[in-house]
């Protein structure tokens, strides 16, 4: 995979990246992906296991769900797209990094500051008064909060519900104001979040994409890079790094 070198010229100059990854980015780390082929919405019903109604209907098989996620996940480490990320944030003036991940990946490959916008996978709160508890949940003796009696569900944002606020904001605020916007390894299917990318380029922001397909971003992204993030993030730090080298 070639890096375009004028990519790299951008990138020397510039002061602001922002980032947003999606399920792509963790690929590479054996876990799966929601909107390809083989992906979990090709096999499980999103409005079963990731809605409050399906949660209503059936909060054990939800459990079951979650639990194996959680356990897949645990299993799971970063790989070299995350940590070219995490190499990125001190390289630049500002650095966001928003995430549509559930799996804390960037965070253990050393990310700061991670913007979750659909929460996490590893934290659970009660459904209807929101405090956190960190227990672990069998789905055959399904906890009750302890201070109001209601279902206590994973931390994951699920469809139909609003993103967390602070997490929203702060992405918003980073796509209006970056120079350079990269979308990683998302279909850009899920709004609001697939929404960013379009903020940030009307906002005069160079957008770039990277993902081995093709998505409805593709035609308005600066550049393309059609490869796995965790081939061409690497290339493109390594690149960087050797630019500012030779011209400093
Ligand atoms: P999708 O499954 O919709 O898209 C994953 C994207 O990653 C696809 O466009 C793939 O082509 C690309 N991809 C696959 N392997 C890759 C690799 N090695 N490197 C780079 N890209 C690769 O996942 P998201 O866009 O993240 O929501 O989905 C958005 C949301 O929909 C998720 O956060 C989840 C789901 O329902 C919640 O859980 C709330």
């Amino acid at each position: 995979m070639t890096i375009p070198h004028k990519l790299i010229e951008i990138l020397a100059e510039i002061k602001h990246v922002a980032v947003m990854t999606g399920a792509g980015i963790s690929a590479e780390s054996g876990i799966q992906t929601f909107r390809d082929p083989d992906g979990l919405w090709a096999k499980f019903d999103p409005r079963e296991l990731a809605s409050v109604s399906g949660f209503m209907e059936n909060s054990a098989i939800v459990w079951d769900w979650y639990n194996h996620r959680r356990d897949i996940i645990g299993s799971c480490s970063p790989n070299p797209g995350h940590y070219a990320i995490a190499n990125m944030q001190d390289m630049f003036e500002r650095f966001d990094l928003i995430t549509q991940n559930v799996d804390r990946l960037h965070q253990l490959a050393g990310s700061n500051d991670v913007m979750e916008l659909h929460g996490n996978i590893i934290e659970n709160h009660c459904l209807d008064c929101n405090r956190k508890f960190e227990e672990e949940i069998s789905p055959t003796e399904l906890p009750h909060c302890k201070y109001c009696g209601g279902k206590i569900r994973p931390s994951v944002v699920w469809f139909g519900e609003l993103l967390p606020e602070d997490a929203f904001r702060r992405a918003e605020d980073a796509a209006l104001n970056c120079d350079v916007f990269f979308s990683i390894g998302t279909s850009s299917e899920v709004y609001p979040a697939a929404n960013l990318a379009f903020l940030a380029k009307n906002s005069g922001a160079i957008v770039v994409e990277i993902n081995p397909s093709t998505t409805s971003l593709t035609k308005y992204a600066d550049f393309v890079m059609n490869d796995k993030s965790g081939i061409v993030l690497p290339r493109i730090v390594e690149k960087l790094l050797e630019y500012k080298e030779q011209n400093n």
